[in-house]
């Protein structure tokens, strides 16, 4: 087991990596500290993983909240079921909360555990690979909006991050390379030579070869870790952990949550990021070519959906979280290893990119 640590003073919390670890009753356990314990699930993973959970829990006062599975569930209807079952069981302040399945179930349940009873304790057991290298960790939960993505939400840090690396064996092609778009951009944004070994193991990673998997979501997580315990509410360079995803939450919003997969919406993004940033003569086209060469080898989209134009994307980026005073910033790549977050672009490349890729 590979143990990494977010360092938040007398908040952090453990992230434990390796196979088998749901059946390691101890893990789980030690992190719940009052008698209550409500495990959020989903359709989808909760016939597969809660019986493997729930002995964990043996002795305490446990109740399940199974959701419905997929991103359009993420809203404040699906938060409030959360609330209702809480309260009908009289869960107190003291009780906590364990998050059992991908990014949907860790933010809506996070989000759930920030706000009842002003904060209640919430552990995460992620179970796609995007949730074990990215949505479990950094402690960003919410829910989305019909006018913007995640635009309804809280920071509140989970008490530890379990990641049993085997649960990726029941998930489909299309979910793991959706999870492979968040370890690119870990290499994109911060560390070049972590960016050359994917492409050397791309391949593996597909096969889903466990040695190079959890050499991924290893590196992966230690830099999350590393981005989230410098800058835990992102007023600096935790954005930088945002590259593509203007332009891929803008993709999510404007097809309709679901149909695109973040990871998907993500890769695109970055590929439009990139492109950008070779206009203004930072990335050069050999960087470009290598981040679409990836992208393309995982399986993931390398443009927008050809539905949207230029306007519907500027109207959604408007929306974007890291607007300040009106004014849209980007993340965009100095060369591949270093990214800066900018309202320092020029409009018209934007324009440019968004021509070149996005329709009419
Ligand atoms: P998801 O939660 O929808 O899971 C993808 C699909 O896989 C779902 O159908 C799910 O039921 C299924 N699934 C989960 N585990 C499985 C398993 N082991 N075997 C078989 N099927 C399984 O999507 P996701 O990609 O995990 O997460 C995307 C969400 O995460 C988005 O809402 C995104 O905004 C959010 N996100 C949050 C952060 C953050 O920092 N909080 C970071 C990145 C993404
Ligand atoms: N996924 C972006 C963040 O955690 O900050």
């Amino acid at each position: 087991m590979n143990t990494l640590t977010v360092d938040l003073g007398n908040r952090s919390y453990p992230i434990q990596i390796g196979q088998g670890l749901l059946d390691q009753a101890d893990l789980l356990a030690k992190h719940i500290s009052g008698r209550q314990v409500m495990v959020v699930s989903n359709t989808t993973v909760a016939p597969l993983y809660l019986d493997r959970v729930l002995p964990s829990l043996a002795g305490l006062q446990t109740a399940t909240v199974i959701l419905p599975d997929g991103e359009q569930y993420k809203t404040l209807d699906t938060l409030n079921t959360i609330f209702t079952a809480l309260l009908e069981q009289r869960f107190n302040r003291g009780c906590t909360l364990v998050a059992l399945g991908g990014g949907v179930v860790g933010d809506i349940t996070g989000f759930a555990a920030a706000s009842y009873q002003r904060g209640v304790a919430f552990l995460q057991v992620p179970t796609t690979l995007l949730a074990q290298v990215d949505s479990s960790v950094g402690g960003k939960t919410g829910v989305n909006h019909a006018l913007g993505k995640n635009m309804i939400g809280a920071f509140h840090q989970p008490g530890c991050v379990i990641i049993d690396t085997d649960t990726l064996d029941t998930l489909d092609d299309r979910q793991l390379a959706a999870g492979l778009a968040e370890v690119i951009k870990y290499g994109l944004i911060y560390d070049a030579d972590f960016f050359t070994w994917l492409e050397t193991n791309v391949t593996a990673l597909m096969a889903r070869d466990k040695t190079a998997l959890a050499t991924a979501i290893g590196r992966s997580c230690a830099i999350k870790a590393e981005i989230v315990a410098a800058d835990e509410r992102e007023s600096g360079m935790r954005a930088l952990l945002n590259l593509g995803h203007t332009f891929g939450h803008a993709i999510e919003t404007g097809t309709g949550y679901g149909n695109w997969l973040h990871g998907e919406a993500v890769a695109a993004g970055m590929l439009m990021a990139a492109d950008l940033s070779a206009r203004h003569g930072w990335l050069d086209s050999a960087d470009v070519q290598r981040t679409e060469s990836i992208l393309r080898q995982a399986g993931l989209p390398t443009e927008p959906p050809d539905t949207m134009s230029e306007q519907q994307f500027m109207d959604l980026m408007a929306v974007d979280k890291k607007v300040v005073d009106g004014g849209l910033r980007l993340v965009l790549l100095k060369r591949i290893g270093e990214a800066i977050v900018t309202a320092d672009f020029q409009p018209d490349l934007l324009s440019e990119t968004l021509t070149a890729t996005a329709s009419a």
